[in-house]
């Protein structure tokens, strides 16, 4: 078999094969096949497409290229999570607690937050002495115990898709359907859960900017999954502004913590419930939506939710102590209100230019290795549909750096988007994606 030949199939129009497929991911993966060559091959997948079958094939092979975790050790039906990537998203952080005081193990790998988008680890590391560093023993025995445990994710899961996503990054091939999906689920189903949730974003601030499209990537994402003999399901989530009110690393704890005393946001907290029903349902903890929420709601009411969250971040080398008394969580001491130009209604806050502002003051990371400052960011105080005069304070700043908040705030004020006319308010679930 030649990688040449493949090119020659692909860029013609024509399926590959499975051994074909194998093949061309196990030489990119141990380098016999050169950057060059792939780079042509994915921009020809570009041009033409994959087939559903094709898509599982490459799925199947990237998961292969490394290891794949055993979770056996531990009991239960384990059921992932994952988003693909949001402003304000600080689902997890709610949501683990929620599902692990109900029974449900957590066993989950996860990621530091690169561009406009933020991490759960950056977020948990605002608890001091917090470590993912973890070794795989200390792993299965925290998740036994107490019912959680995150780790970053291991350098030799799926590298294939790892090294791929870097190539892809740089020839402008990431935006192709079946390479999104493939480089995701190689990565969940890597991960040895038995069930996988997904959440995926939709507008201006998503990686798939209109419905149908957010809609074709979690059919092609689920029906992957269901084919590889998991129980997966997705939600179509709003990002046509952030999630919340919160955006930067330790006011989204705060908000996670609030939500998890009852007092969260309405949106946040509905896509909290949306997946977290499903995790329930899937781990068959609960019968329908309607048991699987009075459940959530009654770990939230008698602060046993809370109460896992800080088990679990103290088994993990944290101080807790934030988890009680929120005033411990270090926030930035300039605090910069943002007054709006005009009156009218929100009708978009473009969240990708709130994630930007937030790097700008420092709280996100423009490459791989910057540093960032977990105690800045932005807390929006209108939303879309609200109705808002000259004057009124549309967000406030959280910063250290006076040249750093000027143009957090001229992004912020150019990402509202008021007109005269009233906005409606979309809800924040679009729509379910099941398997057929
Ligand atoms: N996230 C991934 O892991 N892979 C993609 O291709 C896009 C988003």
């Amino acid at each position: 078999m030649r990688m040449y030949d493949l090119i020659h199939k692909k860029r013609a129009g024509q399926e590959l094969t499975t051994e074909e497929i194998y093949y061309m991911i196990e030489g990119f993966t141990d380098g016999s096949i050169p950057d060059y060559q792939m780079s042509a091959m994915t921009m020809a997948i570009c041009f033409q497409g994959m087939s559903k079958r094709e898509t599982v094939d490459l799925t199947l092979a990237m998961r292969d290229s490394g290891d794949v975790l055993d979770l056996s050790g531990i009991h239960g039906v384990k059921v992932d999570k994952h988003s693909t990537g949001g402003v304000g998203d600080k689902t997890s952080l709610a949501l683990t607690p929620i599902i692990a005081a109900l029974g449900v193990p957590v066993a989950k790998m996860s990621g530091r937050g690169l561009g406009h988008t933020g991490g759960t680890i950056d977020k948990l590391e605002c608890f001091s002495g917090f470590t993912t560093g973890i070794s795989e023993e200390t792993f299965v025995k925290n998740v036994n115990e107490i019912g959680i445990a995150i780790a970053g994710q291991t350098a030799n899961l799926a590298p294939a898709d790892k090294k791929l996503y870097a190539l892809r990054d740089v020839t402008a091939t990431v935006d192709q359907m079946s390479l999104i999906a493939s480089s995701i689920m190689s990565k969940k189903l890597a991960s040895g859960s038995d069930a996988i949730v997904l959440d995926v974003k939709t507008g201006n601030g998503a990686f798939m900017k209109d419905l149908e499209d957010s809609v074709a990537l979690a059919e092609e994402m689920v029906s992957i999954g269901t084919m590889a003999g998991k129980k997966t399901a997705a939600v179509i989530t709003d990002m046509d502004q952030p999630l919340g009110y919160a955006v930067g690393n330790a006011l989204e704890v705060l908000e996670a913590l609030d939500t998890l005393e009852g007092r969260g946001p309405g949106d946040f907290q509905e896509v909290v419930f949306a997946l977290g029903s499903l995790m329930l349902q899937f781990a068959g903890k609960a019968g329908d939506d309607a048991k699987a929420r009075a459940m959530m709601e009654s770990v939230i009411a008698d602060g046993s939710a809370k109460k896992k969250f800080a088990e679990f971040i103290e088994a993990q080398g944290g101080d807790a102590a934030p988890v009680f008394d929120h005033s411990l969580l270090t926030l930035a001491q300039t605090v910069v209100p943002v007054a709006a130009e005009r009156g009218g209604y929100v009708h978009r806050i473009l969240a990708e230019d709130i994630g930007i502002a937030c790097m700008s003051l420092g709280g996100g990371r423009e490459t791989k290795e910057s540093a960032i400052d977990l105690s800045v960011g932005i807390v929006l105080k209108k939303k879309n549909g609200d109705a808002v005069e000259a004057g009124d304070t549309l967000a406030v700043i959280y910063g250290n750096d006076d040249a750093k908040i000027a143009r957090a705030k001229e992004l912020i004020l150019g990402a509202y988007e008021i007109c005269d006319d009233p906005a409606e308010k979309q809800p924040v679930i679009r729509k379910y994606i099941f398997a057929e």
